[in-house]
């Protein structure tokens, strides 16, 4: 049983004054930040803000730091730690990727993209294909559903094609997708792929080196931690792909796919969800010895939290009159508790209704533009969006669906 009393307990926005009596229901734009992110913060900024990597103690430790949050993050993910890279955000790092793939795609070669995507999976490779004289092929959405279906990559599929980008799940709709099987079809015509997790990590740390993705990208902001995006490259696209920083930094694994300066704080502190994971690893006395076993004992605690709470409210506004959810309404482990609606009153109104009644959730289209106007609604206008991870609570919930129900 997921106790969260303690998970709450390691959330101090939960106890800030400023936000007591809100339930927050914007947590795929960003959730709050776990103690254990804050306090690591705190250390580097009052204990050593200073230039890591010099000889006297400060900057050795904060140095030190930084490594070590490549090591837990690689632990996490069933990754190397070579293989785990962070930069401003995962926007900032798939545009950096574009630039670095250029030299793998030219003329004759074919991309996919989806239109399910959030934009900063797509415009990147959208650009690189027209950059590159490649021909660019939508892997699209049922118009009903919303879903992408493997049957339809497949047909999409053939030796020319270079590289395949998907999501893990959409924002959106809160399916994830069949990420493994995507993956082993890209690979099986010999394309790399790229997946954005950002959507999935926050309610199940992946298991990215069994996924097998090439690239595999999320957003720690939205994982309880720091505002860095995270980027996962597998060793050998990594060894492919030319340096994008400083030509004397060539050699320095961190450096050459994130030309920004480092924020180093945020680098340093960035381990800090692993700590967290593993304090729930350790409360709900988790037998798992490794890393990646913590983390995925943790998911699943998650997940099964997320999904009770999920499936009363799929099930109401399934059945609500003013508004309809896009997407799937079964609340199963596939289904991540993002639900966006689409309403005859406009989204932005209601989320403006739902603030006088301390409900915090959002309206618009989350810069998944495409996929509002393969789903026939009108992007402007965009849908309202509810979103919860694991530390909500079901009087959380009950308040939103007492709210909801005033204001649809
Ligand atoms: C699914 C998805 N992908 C990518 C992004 C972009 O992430 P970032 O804000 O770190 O650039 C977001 C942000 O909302 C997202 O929801």
């Amino acid at each position: 049983m997921f106790d969260l009393d303690f998970a709450r307990s390691q959330f101090p926005a939960f106890s800030a004054p400023a936000l007591k009596g809100w339930g927050f229901f914007e947590n795929a734009g960003g959730s709050y930040a776990c103690a254990r992110t804050i306090a690591a913060l705190n250390d580097v900024y009052t204990q050593m803000k200073v230039q890591p990597y010099h000889a006297h103690p400060a900057a050795r430790r904060l140095g030190e730091r930084m490594d070590e949050s490549r090591v837990l993050w690689a632990g996490a993910l069933g990754l190397e730690p070579d293989e785990v890279h962070f930069g401003p955000s995962t926007s900032q790092n798939a545009y950096v990727l574009e630039r670095a793939f250029a030299d793998l795609i030219g003329p004759g070669d074919e991309i996919v993209v989806t239109n399910q995507d959030h934009e900063a999976n797509s415009g990147a490779w959208r650009r690189l294909a027209e950059a590159r004289g490649a021909k660019l092929k939508e892997w699209r959405v049922e118009p009903q559903s919303g879903r992408l279906l493997l049957e339809h990559l497949a047909e999409l599929l053939s030796p020319r094609v270079k590289l395949v980008t998907a999501p893990h799940c959409s924002n959106i709709l809160g399916r994830e997708n069949p990420v493994a099987e995507i993956v082993r079809l890209a690979h099986e015509a010999g394309a790399l792929a790229v997946i954005d997790g950002v959507s999935w990590a926050p309610h199940a740390i992946p298991d990215v080196g069994a996924l097998g993705a090439d690239v595999y990208l999320f957003s720690l902001y939205k994982v309880f931690g720091v505002h860095q995006g995270l980027m996962a490259v597998r060793r050998p696209l990594f060894e492919r792909l030319p340096n994008q920083g400083h030509f004397f930094n060539a050699g320095l694994n961190a450096k050459r796919l994130v030309p920004a300066g480092p924020d180093h704080a945020q680098v340093a502190a960035a381990g800090a969800v692993v700590d967290y994971i593993d304090d729930l690893a350790a409360r709900h006395a988790l037998r798992a010895d490794s890393p990646r076993a913590r983390a995925a004992g943790v998911s699943a605690l998650w997940r099964a939290h997320e999904t009770a709470l999920l499936a009363p409210l799929l099930d109401w506004l399934a059945r609500h009159p003013r508004a309809r959810v896009l997407g799937s309404t079964e609340a199963d482990a596939r289904r991540a508790p993002t639900i966006s609606l689409a309403t005859e009153r406009a989204p932005a109104e209601l989320a403006a209704e739902l603030a006088k009644r301390s409900i915090m959730a959002g309206a618009g289209h989350f810069y998944a533009y495409r996929l509002l106007e393969a789903l026939g609604l009108d992007p402007e206008r965009g849908v309202l969006r509810l979103s919860f991870v694991h530390y909500t609570s079901p009087a959380e919930v009950d308040s939103l669906m007492k709210a909801l129900d005033a204001v649809l």
